[in-house]
């Protein structure tokens, strides 16, 4: 499964989504599916009617609804459920049903449900139609690539069981269904409440000429298309129980794995033999997608966690640059050129957007240009990862082409990634090794090349420390650049204003530019306000671990305000400059610095130049 670890598909179990909010009576139609179909315990029977009668909205009747409160109750008390799934079965076959929460996140509880599901129901209200939540439910099923979709009409006893309502909402819904590509998409009149088309066929509405809502989910074909996919086991470690044992365990993403069958490392090429599979019963002759295995193989190759292992002539895609359908969940926006961690299958790198092609309006299914996406929100994005991943397209491996990303500063998840294909431009192009290598071209110079990285307010005193840093290194005999916010905005970072988007931009340019200094074996004194953090790690990792010196010019918003060597400060107080950092935009101060320069009406910059200098000469 792409985004979550719940229990995996059996053949003989139709797994779906329930989408709705709890006034469209997602609850009662969970309840009464659970009710009917007999999985609800007499002590429970009992207890909900007690309930039901102090509590409840349907008279002497049992409101059904209140079965699934003791699990918002759980939710209530901080329990984290994004998703829960609830299983019931009929005769005919079985159904784990997965509830989420329709609140403000549903966004990352629908992916995470929405990426095990065959086929997902969504609830409306007969009085009120589709909504836009509802095409935004549909658009995000359609993407996370659920083929078959069931509208369940529900309230039809508040519209006096009107045939012509149900039609026209059946029509809209059809004319939804299939401009997002559905295989299957079928709408039931129902009351939850009072059980009409849910079990068995309503009395009320002798017009409708389908089955009931449970004979239609019987009907779905089961999907499982992963089981038809090639061959891919994520390796989730592996295992050396004793010398003369290596084994690679992981579940089995996609296909069937028999013994004997060629196995390659999709990122290396490195191939063996599967000689023997073990399973949680003993050994077998083959194990498909959804088991946990340990592979043993005929001769030893490298593996590790994070590799994917797949057939030697039915390879994953092995790319760094990617385009992918991204559905945002964090409340903090994305933004292109921002670091963040992605995980893939069993494999974690780090990653950036690198563009935000366009942006989805789930509303009407058209695009509009967009250059970072909000909470909820679904864009287009070309991403770029550290490491190399190898990945299938989503719509043909939901297991190998979905991807999480992660915050690195919050460990959040902030967002999910339905890959579509690699970049063309980027499968042609690979890394060429240079004849002189930075090192040389270092030891040519005879220093240690450094990146030297001022931040702080603006009015803090960066650039004139470090135009004295770099004055001083130069009389030292050492080979300088200095690469300074204000002047790279005349050149290179022209086309770049303050907005947050454009900032990630500017502090992206300038550390490749630094890095650029540094593999030349140069010292690049750098000043830039940079003011978010995470922008300001992405250049530590683009740098050789120790070079990277991040040096904090701390000096308080009051101070830089009273100095305002610009006048910015004074046009900011004004209303006149937007965004401008301290006032109208946040500056994040580093955590862990290198070294803190404590700036204030007392100190002179020689004397932080000096702190600097004494850094430096540090080992
Ligand atoms: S950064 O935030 O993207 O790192 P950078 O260091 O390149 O900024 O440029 C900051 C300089 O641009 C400031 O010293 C100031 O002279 C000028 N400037 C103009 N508008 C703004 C603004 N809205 N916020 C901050 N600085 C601004």
């Amino acid at each position: 499964m792409a985004f979550d670890a719940a229990t995996p598909n059996t053949r003989e179990t139709l797994r779906f989504l329930a989408c709705g909010s709890v006034d469209d009576g997602k609850s009662s139609l969970i309840g009464r599916l659970l009710w009917e179909t007999g999985q609800v315990m007499d002590d429970t029977r009992a207890t909900l009617a007690r309930d039901s009668r102090r509590f409840g909205t349907t008279g002497e009747a049992p409101d059904l609804a209140l079965l699934l409160d003791g699990l918002e109750a759980e939710r209530a008390q901080g329990i984290t459920i994004d998703v829960a799934y609830r299983s019931f079965a009929t005769a005919r076959r079985s159904f784990l049903v997965a509830d989420t929460p329709g609140h403000e996140q549903y966004t990352r509880n629908m992916a995470t449900g929405a990426s095990g599901c065959d086929a997902a129901v969504l609830l409306a209200d007969a009085r009120r139609g589709l909504l836009v939540q509802t095409r935004r439910h549909a658009t995000i099923c359609a993407l996370l690539g659920i083929r078959d979709l069931v509208l369940a009409v529900n309230k039809m006893d508040l519209v006096g069981f009107d045939e012509a309502a149900f039609h026209s909402i059946a029509a809209e819904f059809a004319a939804l269904a299939t401009s997002l590509g559905f295989r299957s998409a079928s709408a039931v009149p129902i009351s939850a409440r009072h059980g009409d088309n849910v079990t068995t066929a309503s009395a009320a509405m002798p017009w409708h000429d389908g089955p009931p809502l449970l004979t239609l989910l019987e009907d779905l074909p089961l999907q499982r298309p992963e089981l038809a996919a090639a061959p891919r086991l994520p390796v989730q470690w592996v295992n050396r129980a004793s010398p003369d044992f290596r084994g690679l365990c992981g579940t089995v993403a996609a296909g069937i794995w028999r013994r004997g069958d060629a196995i390659t490392v999709a990122t290396t090429g490195a191939t063996s033999r599967i000689a023997r599979i073990l399973g949680p019963d003993g050994e077998r002759e083959q194990a498909e997608a959804g088991e946990a295995v340990t592979l043993l193989l005929a001769e030893e190759i490298d593996a590790a966690h994070g590799d994917l292992l797949a057939p030697p002539d039915q390879r994953p895609t092995v790319a760094s640059q990617f385009a992918a359908d991204l559905v945002w969940f964090d409340a903090e926006p994305l933004l292109p050129g921002r670091d963040y961690l992605l995980r893939a299958g069993t494999a974690w790198t780090p990653c950036t957007v690198t563009r935000i092609r366009h942006r989805l309006d789930i509303a009407t299914g058209t695009t509009e240009p967009a250059d970072s996406a909000a909470m909820n929100e679904v864009v287009l994005a070309n991403l770029s990862t550290l490491q190399p991943l190898a990945f299938d397209p989503y719509a043909e491996c939901r297991p190998t082409g979905g991807l999480i990303l992660v915050d690195r500063t919050s460990n959040r998840t902030v967002g999910a990634g339905m890959i579509r294909h690699a970049l063309r431009r980027a499968a042609n192009i690979h890394r060429q090794a240079g004849l002189v290598t930075p090192a040389a071209r270092a030891a040519l110079l005879g220093q240690s090349p450094r990146v030297v990285w001022f931040t702080g307010l603006s009015g803090s005193g960066k650039s004139t420390i470090a135009r004295l840093v770099e004055q001083r290194l130069h009389a030292a005999g050492r080979a300088t650049m200095l690469l300074d916010g204000d002047n790279l905005r005349h050149g290179l970072n022209r086309d770049l204003g303050f907005t947050e988007a454009d900032r990630v931009e500017n502090i992206r340019r300038a550390g490749e530019a630094a890095k650029l200094l540094a593999e030349a074996g140069l010292i690049a004194i750098c000043a830039f306000i940079s003011p978010f953090r995470a922008d300001r790690r992405m250049v530590r990792d683009l740098l050789p671990p120790g070079s990277f010196l991040e040096i904090f010019v701390d000096a308080s918003l009051a101070d830089c305000i009273r100095r305002d060597p610009k006048g910015l400060y004074a046009k900011a107080l004004a209303g006149e400059i937007p965004n401008f950092t301290g006032i109208g935009s946040v500056y994040e101060p580093p955590e862990a610095p290198e070294l803190i320069l404590r700036s204030t009406p007392g100190t002179t910059p020689e004397a932080l130049a000096d702190a600097v200098l004494a850094r430096l000469a540090a080992p």
